[in-house]
């Protein structure tokens, strides 16, 4: 999708200070596909609690091995446990200039947690004292993310997400990138994936008014063509941050 022009622009937007970035959605949205074009342009990391609590398993840290069954049933890791989790990321000197919340806040408390660190340690403030944060939602109907969730592949070296019914490998289970072979993630069996689907209704559905009333929601279709899906992400980070 990168012409000359939009990649000379990706340039300057990348040596621009972006400020935090929250991708909410249910399961399948498309959060972590986009987190990582978003992450391009912006040159500002991209944070999914996901990926660190699967690296924690794969690891056999403590935290892992609190996580893995509660992740296997498609429940949420508890707050206390992905906050300080997140803490610990976001003392990384790469998110000087923002980054990219990739599946957190998940909870209200998380929530919470989150604009509370952020005022203490007086992260990303304007001039007026307000603070720059967007947060997208995608929206996707049910049944199409049912349908994604089980045709999705991730490659386990550079973490491309591949889809076998939209946006296969060239060769069939294979990185186009690197070569490796896809994998398929341990919760993208159907009866998990319900549970996820049924815990994002119940316990992730009410940021939405949390972050409506605080005038920081956009809410984007995701359904549809990932390109456009894209330029819209863009403009909505470009149009909170001024740039
Ligand atoms: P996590 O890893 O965050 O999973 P999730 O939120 O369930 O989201 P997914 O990664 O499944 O979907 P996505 O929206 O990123 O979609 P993707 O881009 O891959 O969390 C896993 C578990 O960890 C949780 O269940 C919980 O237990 C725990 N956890 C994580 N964070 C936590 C927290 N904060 N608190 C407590 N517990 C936590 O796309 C999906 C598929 O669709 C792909 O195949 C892709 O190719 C395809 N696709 C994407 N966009 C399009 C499009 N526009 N058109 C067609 N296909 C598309």
């Amino acid at each position: 999708m990168e012409t000359e022009a939009i990649a000379a622009s990706t340039v300057q937007k990348a040596a621009s200070v972006v400020g935090p970035v929250i991708l909410l959605g249910p399961p399948g949205a498309g959060k972590g596909t986009q987190a990582i074009r978003i992450s391009q342009r912006f040159g500002i990391p991209q944070i999914s609690t996901g990926d660190l609590l699967r690296d924690n398993i794969s690891r056999g840290t403590e935290l892992g091995k609190q996580a893995q069954e509660i992740m296997e049933r498609g429940e949420l890791v508890p707050d206390e446990l992905v906050c300080r989790m997140v803490a610990s990321r976001l003392t990384q000197a790469d998110c000087a200039r923002g980054f990219i919340l990739d599946g957190f806040p998940r909870t209200v408390k998380q929530a919470e947690w989150l604009d509370k660190h952020l005022a203490e340690n007086h992260c990303f403030e304007n001039e007026d004292g307000s603070r720059r944060l967007v947060v997208i939602r995608f929206t996707v109907e049910y049944n199409q993310l049912l349908q994604r969730l089980t045709g999705r592949r991730t490659c386990p070296t550079c973490g491309r997400i591949y889809n076998i019914h939209t946006q296969p490998p060239r060769l069939d289970g294979i990185c186009d990138i690197d070569g490796s072979v896809l994998v398929t993630r341990k919760d993208d069996r159907e009866d998990v994936i319900i549970a996820r689907l049924k815990t994002y209704e119940s316990q992730t559905l009410p940021l939405v008014s949390y972050y409506a009333q605080r005038n920081r929601l956009k809410d984007i279709d995701g359904a549809g063509d990932v390109d456009r899906v894209t330029v819209e992400a863009f403009k909505a980070i470009e149009d909170g941050n001024s740039l």
